[in-house]
């Protein structure tokens, strides 16, 4: 543990640096996670307790972007954190989910469902595969494919290369949605804090969307994960919110945010409740 204590302490210090990372920010990951943790089953509590390293005292939600700060050290996993459709509004699994050499299932799918095998194992003595790992990388995956533009266009990188400001701050399409909706959101409403963006979604998944929540718990055909599902959604709110009226160059104010802001809201209630239902049936 203890080289990976030192790699996360670099890491951290080389993200406030760079604040530029794949997937949800900082606190799109640590929303999703806090909310699925109060969702897990006794036994999931009790196999996540095990695997966390002893420094995170239990929270898995302090290491959920720990994917993110590895990757210039796991250069391999660089791929895992989206999916690329050639320009198109539909998701196809043998179509999409290869990295860019064509090297197939190293996409975002392809990582929930390798990671949720390998967690399969636990409590297995002869499993190959480091558990702590596969609980830090799925728990993150499952993030991540709820952001729409993870499963977009290979064209612009997932909007990676659509340049745009955000009121006045030059910025990226991928940006606005990793990390510029959800902080604007915190500044405006919450006090700048995320816990009060926590308390409101968690609010809203006991109200708002509670007759919605089953549904979301639920993967159908005895399936333990369900990344295919949750990336055909991606794909459609990204074509039909993301990029829409968002082109290079666009200034994306108030007419954006606030039309945008219960999409993200949305998608960081369903990773968490989702995150929890996965682990709970694999854990039992
Ligand atoms: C499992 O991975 C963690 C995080 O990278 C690392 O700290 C730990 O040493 C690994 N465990 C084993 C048994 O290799
Ligand atoms: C966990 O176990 C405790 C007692 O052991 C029980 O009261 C509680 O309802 C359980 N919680 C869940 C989520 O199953
Ligand atoms: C599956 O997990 C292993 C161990 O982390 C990794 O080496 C491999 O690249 C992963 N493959 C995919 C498709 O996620
Ligand atoms: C445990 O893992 C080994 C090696 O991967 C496998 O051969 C065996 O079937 C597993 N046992 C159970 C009970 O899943
Ligand atoms: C799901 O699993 C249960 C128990 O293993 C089995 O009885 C049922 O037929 C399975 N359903 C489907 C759709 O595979
Ligand atoms: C895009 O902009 C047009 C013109 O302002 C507006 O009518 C339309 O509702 C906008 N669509 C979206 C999805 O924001
Ligand atoms: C709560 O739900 C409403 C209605 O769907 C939505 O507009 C709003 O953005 C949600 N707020 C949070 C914090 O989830």
């Amino acid at each position: 543990m203890e080289g990976c204590r030192i790699h996360i302490l670099v890491s951290v210090s080389l993200m406030l640096m760079f604040p530029v990372v794949y997937g949800w920010g900082v606190d799109g990951h640590l929303i999703t996670c806090t909310i699925a943790q109060t969702m897990f089953s006794n036994a999931t509590t009790d196999a996540v307790n095990n695997l966390l390293p002893d420094y995170a005292d239990g929270d898995l939600a302090s290491l959920c972007s720990w994917a993110d700060q590895i990757r210039f050290h796991y250069r391999w996993s660089a791929a895992l954190h989206f999916i690329d459709t050639p320009e198109v509004c539909n998701y196809n699994y043998a179509r999409d989910c290869h990295d860019e050499a064509g090297n197939k299932n190293r996409c975002v799918a392809g990582a929930i469902n390798n990671y949720t095998s390998q967690l399969l194992g636990y409590g297995n003595d002869s499993t190959q595969y480091n558990l702590t790992e596969a609980l830090l990388f799925l728990s993150h995956f499952v993030g991540d494919i709820h952001q729409p533009l993870h499963t977009a266009f290979e064209s612009d990188k997932g909007g990676n290369l659509i340049d745009v400001y955000w009121y006045t701050q030059e910025t990226n399409l991928h940006h606005v949605w990793d990390d510029s909706i959800i902080e604007s959101e915190e500044d405006d409403y919450y006090g700048e804090d995320v816990n009060g963006l926590i308390n409101a979604i968690q609010g809203n998944i006991t109200s708002e969307y509670a007759d919605q929540v089953p549904g979301w718990e639920i993967c159908s055909n005895n399936k333990t994960a369900c990344p295919d599902v949750y990336a055909s959604e991606g794909i459609l709110y990204a074509c039909n919110w993301a990029y829409k009226n968002a082109t290079e160059g666009t200034t994306l104010g108030d007419d954006y945010f606030l039309s945008r802001l219960p999409i993200v809201n949305l998608r960081l209630a369903q990773g968490g409740v989702r995150l929890a239902a996965t682990l709970n049936r694999i854990f039992g």
